[in-house]
């Protein structure tokens, strides 16, 4: 810690503050076949050889489906006034249209009313990546007709729970499902198109704000809606000269352009342009339309890709957010290539740069979280923000007497939120911080190798064990509720 970081004082924190942790369907439920849920991309992904890391699936993923009465009495021992999870659309639909399934709607109904019963507030995201298989055989988020698609089963959702969930967030991270899922290989279905990552990107848009409107109009507005992207401060690269094949060992994100170069020395021009492209691809593709109805300049062309962008749409996607949700993990830094003779970037891991970093291989940098939201109140007119996700992986140690003693854990949420204690003493209007996660689990491609919990699982014996810094954080609670 520098001695210009902020100390956290619970005493900054407002007393109807959201205190969450956040989990997504897929990565904790398991049950993948049970009860009339229908198959999900990610089912068929993790049953495909050589698509997960170590092999594993979510088809059991920790139980939460059999074990969430338990998981709900641990979130009320830690003190938690808030749960982000989300609903596995193919549970609800199992063919993502039509009737919905009894068996799914009960599940759901069980656990938002147990989470009130416990005095949580539940927040609820519609499509954490997961969607049914069969909307994938249709083209899945490359198909424009999943924009209605989605909004039906928004609607449906809001019919069903509307009368005690308040908060929606539509689509987790736009970004990992066009860039991911359609424009790379690593995800579902993996098509590496940079055409259909351009199409889905728009599709994503309009789903997230059809879907918003169809809550509005059938809930009223007390419900609020919030895209949740994950964003970043972008910086350009000053340091020492690289080897140039050595570009990116961190897991899953990163957002790279798959550019390797020799290193060639570049001017503050080329650096600047190199930040403004990543920015826009990362950060600003996905904020710009929604606040101000438009794509930022020079987008598509620098991409050399276009969606279909059909009469009206923009007007549709425009519509400023009940809130914004930020999923922080870390910084971005990048310098810049050139491709086919055009500049584009290239990301510089925290390994390169000699750099602390998570096992997922993600910067440890607290003071980004200070640095986004200052840029995001300043660029987008000082939006009301909920930090939906923000946690590290780490390999716990466990003690011979079977407690976890994971400080490296504490000491990183205990710096974030002293970020956010700063960020509120500066006016800035923040509602809640959900640690990134509840408990161990299934971290996509990653698999079982990426422990990011505030509980941890025993992956053989299910068994959960609050780890120190989940007593950390119900203690933290507690004094801020004071
Ligand atoms: C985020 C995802 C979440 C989890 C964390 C580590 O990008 O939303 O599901 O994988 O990263």
């Amino acid at each position: 810690m520098t001695d210009t970081e902020p100390t956290l004082s619970p005493s900054s924190f407002p007393k109807d503050f959201l205190w969450g942790a956040a989990t997504s369907a897929y990565q904790i439920e398991g049950a993948w076949d049970e009860d009339g849920k229908g198959e999900s991309n990610w089912d068929r992904w993790s049953h495909t050889p050589g698509k997960i890391k170590g092999g594993g699936s979510g088809d059991v993923a920790v139980d939460h489906y059999h074990r969430w009465p338990e998981d709900v009495a641990l979130m009320q021992q830690l003190g938690l006034n808030a749960y982000r999870f989300s609903i596995a659309w193919s549970r609800l639909q199992p063919d993502g249209r039509g009737p919905l399934n009894p068996k799914g709607i009960a599940f759901y109904d069980r656990l938002i009313d147990a989470l009130l019963a416990a005095g949580i507030t539940p927040f609820v995201t519609l499509c954490h990546y997961d969607i049914p298989q069969a909307l994938e055989d249709r083209g899945g988020w490359v198909n424009r007709q999943i924009t209605d698609w989605f909004a039906d089963y928004a609607a449906a959702m809001v019919r069903q729970y509307g009368d005690r969930v308040r908060y929606w967030m539509p689509i987790n991270e736009p970004i990992c499902i066009s860039d991911s899922h359609y424009g790379d290989t690593i995800e579902p279905p993996g098509l590496g198109d940079p055409q259909a990552e351009a199409l889905a990107v728009h599709h994503l848009l309009l789903a997230h704000s059809k879907a918003q409107r169809a809550i509005k109009s059938i809930g009223g507005d007390r419900h609020q809606v919030g895209p949740v992207n994950c964003l970043y401060p972008i910086q350009p690269y000053r340091g020492p000269a690289l080897d140039g094949g050595s570009r990116n060992v961190a897991l899953r994100t990163g957002f790279d352009t798959g550019v390797k170069t020799s290193q060639a020395p570049v001017s503050e021009d080329e650096l600047a342009e190199a930040v403004r492209i990543a920015d826009n691809k990362i950060n600003r593709r996905w904020l710009d339309p929604l606040y101000f109805g438009r794509y930022p300049e020079g987008l598509w062309q620098q991409r050399g890709y276009w969606p279909v962008i059909e009469e009206g749409d923009m007007d549709v996607i425009a519509g400023r957010p009940d809130f914004l949700g930020v999923n922080y993990y870390n910084r971005i830094v990048v310098r810049p290539v050139y491709k086919d003779g055009r500049l584009t970037y290239t990301t510089v891991s925290p390994a390169e740069m000699g750099l602390p970093y998570t096992s997922m291989g993600w910067e440890v940098y607290p003071q980004g979280l200070y640095e986004l939201l200052t840029r995001l109140r300043r660029d987008y007119a000082d939006p009301v923000v909920t930090i939906t996700e923000n946690g590290l992986a780490y390999d716990d140690p466990v003690a011979p007497d079977g407690a976890v003693h994971d400080d490296t854990r504490i000491d990183f949420i205990r710096r974030h939120l002293a970020q956010v204690g700063r960020l509120l003493g500066e006016g800035l209007h923040i509602m809640g911080y959900f640690v990134w996660t509840l408990m161990d689990n299934f971290e996509w491609e990653a698999g079982w190798g990426q422990r990011f919990g505030l509980i941890r699982v025993d992956y053989k014996t299910l068994e959960r064990t609050v780890k120190d810094s989940g007593w950390w954080y119900r203690d933290l609670i507690a004094q801020a509720k004071k």
